[in-house]
């Protein structure tokens, strides 16, 4: 079975998007992978996070990924600094990346184009962390957003470069980006990600929104004066992300929705992806709450960091016997 590696940073609180481009992939693929799903709370705080605030986003993103349908029998679900091998190739894999390679990180170099003072070192060597946590397992492939592609294609460069130097020792990831709904866009400013730190809370959709304040904000989502339903992000960004959105959560394809509300016009079509965010987050909600107040989430963090410990620990000694890192 082939093994798929991702992770989820827990700052803010989890977006449509995330769940879009990210999780519900998770769960579509973990019958058919040997998964492992991590809560990436080292790159959390490479920006400044609140403590508190911190644990509780990480306790909601375990709770989430369990209540979205990951299933922490088949998956091995863990906490990213409980598994110390991470920080330690982390290391490794940043005195083999270039300054140049990680420069050009769109990630930072937007941050750096906007002026953004207090960048930290972390930040700026966040990719060399993200291709440790993806070279540990062994992952053949990587299920993320657009946003993050960039990253494993970072992440294929530096394991080539290892074992062209050091002998094979990583197997060489592959991104997987879904055709439909790799990037969900704001709401407000339908050429923008949604983003958990978007200034705008109208813009996003949180996965703990109350439901009926969800509606609301997908009843006024930004639009055009075309009329038409109809998927075409270049001329009609706001309709595209609504048309992505529906059929991301309902399973029917974009073109049988367009052929639905053919002649017909937004404010039905609003509705009924209002209604389907509402009865999505109104059952995941639930789940999520039951969860939360299980002790489930500990049993499982427990579990998932034995497993992945394991597996890191081993491709670690190995890595530091290449390296000249161990002399016995
Ligand atoms: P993060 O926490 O920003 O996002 C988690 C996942 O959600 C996807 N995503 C989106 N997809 C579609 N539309 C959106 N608006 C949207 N917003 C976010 C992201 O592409 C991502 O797949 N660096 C990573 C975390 C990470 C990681 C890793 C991922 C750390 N180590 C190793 C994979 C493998 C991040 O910041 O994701």
């Amino acid at each position: 079975m082939k093994r798929m590696l991702s992770g989820i940073k827990p700052t803010g609180r989890l977006t449509l998007g995330n769940y879009i481009g990210a999780i519900r992939n998770f769960v579509n693929y973990q019958n058919d992978y040997e998964m492992y799903i991590f809560i990436a709370n080292m790159h959390a705080i490479t920006v400044p996070q609140e403590k508190a605030e911190l644990k509780r986003n990480t306790k909601d993103l375990i709770a989430l990924y369990i209540a979205c349908g990951l299933d922490p029998e088949r998956v091995t679900i863990f906490l990213q600094s409980d598994v110390h091998e991470h920080a330690e190739l982390g290391w490794i894999m940043t005195c083999n990346s270039y300054m140049g390679e990680l420069q050009r990180m769109t990630q930072y170099k937007d941050k750096t184009a906007k002026g953004e003072t207090g960048i930290t070192a972390g930040l700026f060597t966040y990719p060399s962390l993200m291709a440790a946590d993806i070279l540990l397992y062994d992952a053949d492939y990587v299920p993320v957003g657009v946003d993050q592609k960039q990253h494993v294609e970072l992440t294929r460069n530096l394991a080539e470069r290892f074992n062209n130097r050091y002998g094979d020792t990583f197997v060489v990831p592959e991104p997987l980006v879904e055709k439909v709904g790799a990037k969900v866009y704001s709401l407000q400013d339908p050429t923008k990600k949604m983003s958990k730190s978007d200034a705008n809370p109208k813009g996003t959709i949180d996965l703990l929104d109350e439901p009926s304040v969800a509606r609301k904000k997908i009843m006024s989502a930004v639009t055009d004066s075309i009329g038409i339903i109809q998927y075409d992000p270049e001329n009609q960004p706001g309709i595209s992300n609504l048309l992505t959105i529906l059929s991301s959560l309902s399973g029917e394809s974009i073109e049988s929705i367009v052929a639905r509300y053919d002649g017909k016009g937004y404010g039905d079509f609003k509705k009924e992806v209002g209604q389907c965010v509402f009865d999505f987050l109104t059952e995941l909600q639930n789940k999520y709450k039951e969860i939360i107040s299980s002790g489930l989430i500990e049993k499982v963090i427990k579990e998932g960091d034995e497993k992945a410990r394991y597996i890191a620990r081993k491709k670690v000694n190995k890595v530091k016997k290449k390296v000249g890192l161990e002399i016995f």
